[in-house]
C-alpha cells in the first residue's frame, strides 16, 4: 500500500458524503423528485482545494447512503457556477419541460469571470433538465435576476403558497450588505424585489447561503412560523464559518423577525449567545434544507468545514464530506420557539449497551468491541453530584476527543486541542462550547462518530456540535469519565 492511498482511505467517512475525487463545498440544489434525493455540491472537477467551481451531483434514496453522478454543471470560462438550489417546476411554469414531464430548474449564481462581458458579477441564472437531474442545459437567456453586484449570491427558490398568493420566492444574499433579498416570479424567469432582511444579530462575516421554510411548532399544523436561515463567514459562534437562524412571520413579501437581538452592522460579540446558532460547532457551514421533501419532512444538510482552513484538512486525492441530513423542527422552550435538529440514521444495529449505573470517579474504559472509528452513541446521564462527567472519544496514546458536560455551569464542550492531527492549520486546535440545561436533572446525548468527525446532539437536538478530527487509526478507546462519585449513567447504547 502506497502513502497517498492510504491516506486516501483513512479519513473517508463511511456515513457523509464526499466525493471520490477532489474537492467539494457547499450542498446546493437539495431536492426530492421522482423518487429521488439529489445532492448537488459545489466541486471542482479538476483538483483537491476550491477552484473550477462546478456543481458535482449525487443521488440517494434512503439519505444515507449516496451515489455520486456525474458532474452536472460545469463552470465555463466566462461563468464559474456557485451556490444555488432547484426546484420540480411541477406546473411548468418555465417551459422549459412540458405539463406531462415537468422540468428540474436549478436556479444557481454565475460568478463572471473576465471574458465574460459581465466579468466580476454575480448574478443569478437558469439550467434545466427533462431527464430527471442527470443532464442540464443553460437557459439560453441568462443570467435571469442582475444587480449589477459584485456580492448577489446563493438564490435559494421555492414555491409559496399562501394568502398572498401561490408563485415562486427567492432568497439570496448581498452577501457584504448583510443583507438577504427577497424576490418573486411566477415562471423561475422574470423576478420582481419583495424587500430585505438585515443586518442583524450576526454581521462580522459575509452573509451567505440563505434559506426560507415555514415549519409547525410543537408539532401543530395550526400554529406554524417561518425560519430564516443565514450563514456567515467569519463570525460564526465557535470562530470561522457558522450557521445563524431567525424565527419570524413570512406573509409572501417581508420576513418580520421575532429572533433579533441586535440590528445593524455594529458587531456586539458579548451579546453572540443570545443569537439563534445551527451548531455550536465549526465545522457546519452553508446548511440549507431540502425542497419537496416527502411527508412534509424538513431536512437540511452542512458542509462539514470551515473556510479558516478548509483547503489544508489532512487528506489526499479528495477533500471535504457534508454533514449528515438532519431533520429540524421547531419547539418551545422557556417561551422561546427554538430550532431542534436530528440526524437521519444510517440504520444500525445495537452492538453493545451498559445497564444503569453509578459512574466511578475517573475513567472507565469499555470493552474494546464497544469501539471503532464508526459508531454512534445514545448516552444519557444523570450528573448529580458528580461534578464533571463525560466522554472520551477516538483515544489512543495521547490522543483524545473530549465531550465534557459541567452541571454546575450548565455548558457542554468538545476539545479537539488533542484530538490527532492538528497542526496542518494554527486555529483548528480547539475548545467549543455550549449552554445546555439538564431536563429532570438529565443529559441527553446522540452523538455519531465516522472516521474524521464527531457530531453531538444534545437534548434531543436544542444543541449541537460539528467537529471534524483526524485521530491516528489506532484512536479507537471509548471512556466515560466523572470527576467525583455521584452521577449516574441511565443509558448507553453503541450502535454500529
Ligand atoms: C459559501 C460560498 C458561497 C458561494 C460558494 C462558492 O461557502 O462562499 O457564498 O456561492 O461558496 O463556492
Amino acid at each position: 500500500m502506497n502513502v497517498t492511498t492510504d491516506l486516501e482511505c483513512r479519513f473517508r467517512p463511511r456515513h457523509h458524503f464526499a466525493a471520490e475525487r477532489n474537492w467539494l463545498n457547499d450542498p446546493n440544489g437539495l431536492l426530492y423528485a421522482n423518487g429521488r434525493y439529489h445532492l448537488f455540491f459545489q466541486h471542482n472537477p479538476f483538483g483537491d482545494v476550491w477552484g473550477n467551481m462546478s456543481w458535482g451531483h449525487a443521488t440517494s434514496t434512503d439519505l444515507v447512503n449516496w451515489v455520486e453522478q456525474a458532474v452536472a454543471i460545469p463552470c465555463d470560462e466566462q461563468e464559474a457556477i456557485y451556490s444555488g438550489s432547484a426546484v420540480l417546476d411541477v406546473h411548468n411554469t418555465s417551459g422549459f419541460g412540458t405539463p406531462d414531464s415537468p422540468p428540474l430548474v436549478a436556479i444557481y449564481t454565475s460568478a463572471y469571470t473576465a471574458r465574460s462581458p459581465l466579468g466580476g458579477r454575480q448574478a443569478q441564472s437558469l439550467a434545466y433538465s427533462t431527464d430527471d437531474g442527470m443532464t442540464w442545459t443553460k437557459y439560453a437567456g441568462n443570467p435571469v435576476l442582475d444587480r449589477a453586484s459584485a456580492e448577489f449570491r446563493d438564490p435559494k427558490v421555492f414555491w409559496y403558497d399562501g394568502a398572498a398568493g401561490s408563485y415562486w420566492v427567492m432568497v439570496a444574499v448581498e452577501a457584504q450588505d448583510r443583507e438577504v433579498v427577497i424576490y418573486k416570479s411566477s415562471d423561475l424567469k422574470s423576478w420582481d424585489y419583495l424587500s430585505s432582511f438585515g443586518p442583524a444579530n450576526a454581521t462580522a462575516g459575509v452573509w451567505e447561503c440563505p434559506d426560507l421554510f415555514e415549519l409547525a411548532v410543537d408539532g401543530n399544523a395550526e400554529n406554524s412560523k417561518w425560519v430564516l436561515i443565514v450563514n456567515l463567514s467569519p463570525g460564526g459562534i465557535a470562530g470561522g464559518s457558522g450557521g445563524q437562524y431567525f424565527v419570524g412571520e413570512f406573509d409572501g413579501v417581508t420576513f418580520r423577525s421575532e429572533s433579533t437581538v441586535t440590528e445593524g452592522m455594529q458587531a456586539d460579540d458579548s451579546r453572540m449567545a443570545e443569537y439563534g446558532w445551527l451548531d455550536w460547532g465549526r465545522d457546519y457551514y452553508a446548511a440549507v434544507s431540502f425542497n419537496n421533501a416527502p411527508g412534509g419532512r424538513r431536512l437540511m444538510i452542512g458542509w462539514m468545514n470551515n473556510w479558516q482552513y478548509g483547503a489544508e484538512t489532512p487528506t489526499t486525492g479528495w477533500r471535504s464530506a457534508m454533514s449528515l441530513v438532519r431533520e429540524v423542527r421547531l419547539a418551545t422552550h422557556s417561551g422561546k420557539t427554538l430550532l431542534l435538529q436530528n440526524p437521519v440514521m444510517p440504520p444500525g444495529e445495537r452492538l453493545f449497551s451498559l445497564e444503569r449505573q453509578a459512574i466511578s470517579a475517573g475513567t472507565t474504559w469499555l470493552s474494546p468491541d464497544a469501539t471503532g472509528e464508526v459508531y454512534g452513541l445514545d448516552v444519557e446521564f444523570e450528573p448529580g453530584d458528580g461534578g464533571e462527567v463525560g466522554l472520551l472519544l477516538r483515544v489512543g496514546g495521547e490522543e483524545r476527543t473530549v465531550l465534557t458536560y459541567d452541571a454546575t455551569a450548565g455548558v457542554l464542550r468538545l476539545d479537539r486541542r488533542r484530538s490527532g492531527n492538528t497542526a496542518f492549520q494554527e486555529t483548528f486546535a480547539s475548545i467549543e462550547s455550549v449552554p445546555v440545561p439538564l431536563e429532570d436533572g438529565r443529559l441527553r446525548l446522540h452523538i455519531q462518530v465516522d472516521r474524521c468527525s464527531v457530531e453531538v446532539f444534545a437534548q434531543d437536538g436544542l444543541a449541537t456540535i460539528t467537529e471534524l478530527v483526524f485521530p491516528g487509526e489506532d484512536s479507537t478507546a471509548l471512556g466515560i469519565f466523572a470527576e467525583r462519585e455521584g452521577g449516574t449513567l441511565v443509558r448507553f447504547d453503541v450502535v454500529h
